[in-house]
């Protein structure tokens, strides 16, 4: 029997209007924008503030622009993967939200959680599924509303993150293109550094949980910075050795857009160039799940067939990893 190989087949993205400046932080928190694009590398990010719409609604107008761009009949869905950490709700899934609204009368659909490492999670799940040879058709969506969960009065997390979403078709093919290999990583023990401390079953909300402000992102900036660098870094080391990749041969790295020094800092492991290197961390800030499908729907139409490609990400949890795909279309 021929290998079954998992490769994506389009992109598509949405950013919500708004654009939240540093100017605007400025005016919000004692910050500015040199020490923003010193120390994160963020100019603006986008912010869905219209009330009522959640993280849904974003990746719908990216799965619906997806669904036109590969010409794609909504009954040829198996299945649709939503990586996100802003669901619409506890429950149902938004996937589940997303599946109704795209008219897929064909698929099942689940949420992944894990964190900003979502999408390379997810990708390899939906490699994973199409290999096995029984699944055809999937929809990853990598989807974060994270100005639902930021504390815009802490100027330690306010300035880096964003809204926004984006998707991939991931389909069988017996040409050797697609997700080649992954490296995945967790450990547990980064749960001090990176959570949100109430809304979950071990600290349901209440009036106590909302007065003390334990509904918001909590992060130890500093620990994992250092934590993000080096698994970051030695993973993609990692990929590209057991996978004889190196500088030349390298034609894209994708890093998850979390800060720009610890972009910098993947790429100067790998000792290749920033021009290789896919960065849109200065107009969306870190979107989480939504960073690595964003800078495809950036830079798709530089893309070529069989150009190689490199995922990396750094996550709550903590999760991490590498991935290593060989691209499977002309970008268009
Ligand atoms: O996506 C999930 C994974 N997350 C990450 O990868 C994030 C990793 N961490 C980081 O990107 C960085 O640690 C931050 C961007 C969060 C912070 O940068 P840093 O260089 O680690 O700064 P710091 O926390 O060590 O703070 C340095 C100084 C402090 O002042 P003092 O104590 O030295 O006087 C902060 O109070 O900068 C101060 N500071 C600010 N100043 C102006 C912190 N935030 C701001 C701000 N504007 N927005």
């Amino acid at each position: 029997m021929e290998k079954i190989n998992a490769v994506i087949t389009g992109v598509g993205g949405y950013v919500p209007d708004y654009v939240l400046t540093n100017d605007e932080l400025s005016r919000m928190v004692d910050t500015n924008d040199e020490w923003i694009m010193t120390r994160i590398g963020v100019k603006e990010r986008r912010i869905l503030n219209e009330e009522g719409l959640g993280t849904s609604y974003m990746a719908r107008k990216a799965a619906k622009q997806l669904m036109q761009k590969t010409q794609s009949d909504p009954a040829s869905v198996d299945c649709v993967i939503v990586t996100t950490t802003t669901p619409d709700f506890h429950f149902p899934s938004t996937a589940s939200i997303l599946c109704d609204k795209l008219g897929l009368k064909n698929a099942f659909a689940f949420d992944l959680q894990a964190a900003c490492s979502g999408f390379l999670y997810a990708m390899e799940v939906a490699a994973g599924m199409i290999q096995s040879g029984r699944h055809k058709k999937i929809i990853v969506c990598g989807a974060d509303k994270m100005s639902s969960m930021v504390n815009y009065d802490d100027r330690a997390t306010c300035p880096i993150f964003g809204d926004g979403a984006a998707c991939v078709m991931m389909e069988a093919t017996t040409e050797d293109y697609g997700v080649m290999d992954s490296i995945l990583r967790t450990d547990g023990k980064g749960l001090p550094f990176l959570h949100m401390k109430a809304g979950g079953s071990v600290c349901p909300p209440s009036y106590f949980t909302v007065a003390n402000k334990m509904h918001y992102l909590y992060q130890e900036g500093r620990t994992v910075f250092k934590y993000a660098v080096s698994n970051m870094s030695n993973v993609t080391a990692q990929i590209a050795e057991r996978n004889g990749l190196n500088k030349d041969n390298i034609d894209w790295v994708i890093p998850h857009q979390a800060n720009m020094r610890i972009i910098d800092a993947v790429a100067a492991r790998l000792q290749v160039p920033i021009e290789k290197v896919m960065v849109n961390i200065q107009r969306y800030g870190n979107t989480s799940s939504g960073t690595l499908p964003l800078c495809l729907w950036d830079y798709e139409k530089k893309l070529k067939k069989g150009d190689n490609l490199i995922f990396t990400a750094f996550g709550a949890g903590f999760t991490w990893g590498a991935s290593y795909v060989k691209w499977g279309y002309d970008g268009k």
